[in-house]
């Protein structure tokens, strides 16, 4: 039986309380010698600040390193507002992406059919609805020097922050994009602002370049990022890959996340190159939800984005295919079985706290192998 390993970061805020749900899944599967994990769990965000100084220790970089795979819950909160900015939680995330060289991140929004009643489009418009946003995350605005606050003479403030990006960086996650595309409808959206940005019109060019010398099996078109946060409320169907940079990847992964129900739905992968002796790649899996501090300990926080990214693990890094579609199978039963939490609540439904969502999901499991 394969082992994997994997690291448990469950960060700040409801982080840790939806972890607990995924480790009980992990409990169910070797129970059920589906594969043997060994698992390491440690802090980072808030939790590292408190007990370290730092958002990410050397060694917790140094077990992500090793790690299969990272498993992350979520960082920050209020606590942490007065921390030095280069300490404050998030930077411990944003350390984690730029060192393993996560490049390729995998937002998928799905609707679950129970849930198509709790968006805020109406039914026709997202029954069904099935896309996969494939953000540049080690990139652009978030990355990009100088990115600072100076002091001018006559007293007042000038913040910088710098976009930059060079046409590897762009080839890499375009390749990225037709791969995933050729796995799906072969349409591939590549979203930007080449109409006031130079990096737009870089953007551009390369995606243009590499769709004519190796995607000429894909359906691309360039729309402008502003166009496509419109289109996506407008009419979020004739979507399938949307491909952009770090910035515009972050703001249209919400927007998207938002359509099939609530945020709190929402898994991502964060996918490094393969390495070339073994073809595994580095990876980190995490909602896209934040920490939600107004919510954390109440018990109260859904559960099934974590438990969606657990499932990403098993398919992108552990080779464990089947029991990733028993999960997404046991998500979507358990909401067809009328269970919500607060967040995808609707008339005539149960309202379940964080930790009966999580029995129930593995419940359902339960009962699809017997
Ligand atoms: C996300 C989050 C992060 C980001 C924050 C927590 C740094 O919003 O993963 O979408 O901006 O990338
Ligand atoms: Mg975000």
């Amino acid at each position: 039986m394969a082992t994997h390993n994997l690291l448990l970061l469950p960060g700040d805020g409801i982080g840790p309380e939806v972890m607990a749900e995924v480790e009980r899944l992990i409990a169910f599967l070797s129970k059920k010698s589906r594969a043997e994990f060994r698992i390491e769990t440690d802090l980072c965000g808030g939790a590292a600040i408190d007990k370290h100084g730092v958002p990410l220790a050397d060694e917790t970089l140094a077990k992500a390193r090793k790690a299969d795979a990272i498993v992350f819950g979520s960082v920050g909160g209020p606590k942490w507002d007065k921390v030095k900015y280069e300490n404050r939680p998030e930077a411990g995330l944003l350390k984690l992406r730029k060192e393993l060289d996560l490049f390729a991140n995998l937002r998928p929004a799905i609707c679950y059919p129970a849930l198509a009643e709790a968006s805020s489009l109406r039914r026709e418009h997202i029954e069904g609805l099935d896309i996969l946003i494939l953000r540049e995350l080690t990139g652009g605005t978030y990355f990009g020097e100088p990115k600072e606050i100076v002091t001018l003479e006559d007293g007042q403030k000038r913040a910088v922050d710098t976009t930059v990006y060079t046409t590897r960086e762009i080839e890499r996650i375009v390749r990225v994009a037709f791969d995933l595309a050729r796995k799906r409808s072969k349409k591939v959206h590549s979203a930007e602002k080449r109409n006031v940005m130079k990096t737009g019109v870089l953007w551009n060019e390369v995606t243009t370049a590499v769709h004519k010398k190796e995607g000429q099996d894909i359906e691309l078109h360039h729309i402008l990022a502003d166009a496509c946060a419109m289109q996506l409320v407008r009419n979020p169907k004739q979507f399938d890959v949307i491909v952009c940079d770090n910035l515009f990847g972050d703001m249209l992964s919400d927007q998207a996340a938002m359509l099939t129900g609530s945020i709190g739905m929402l898994p991502s992968a964060a996918l490094g190159a393969p390495d070339p002796a073994t073809g595994k790649s580095k990876a980190l899996y995490e909602p896209v939800h934040g920490s939600a501090p107004d919510i954390a300990g109440q018990g109260i926080a859904n559960p099934i984005a974590e438990i969606a990214s657990f499932g990403m693990a098993l398919r992108y890094s552990c080779d464990m295919v089947k029991e990733a579609d028993l999960i997404d199978k046991a998500i979507a039963n358990t909401l067809a079985r009328g269970l919500r939490t607060g967040d995808i609540m609707q008339p005539n439904m149960r309202k379940v706290s964080t930790s009966e969502m999580g029995r129930a999901i593995v419940e359902d499991m339960e009962k699809l192998v017997a």
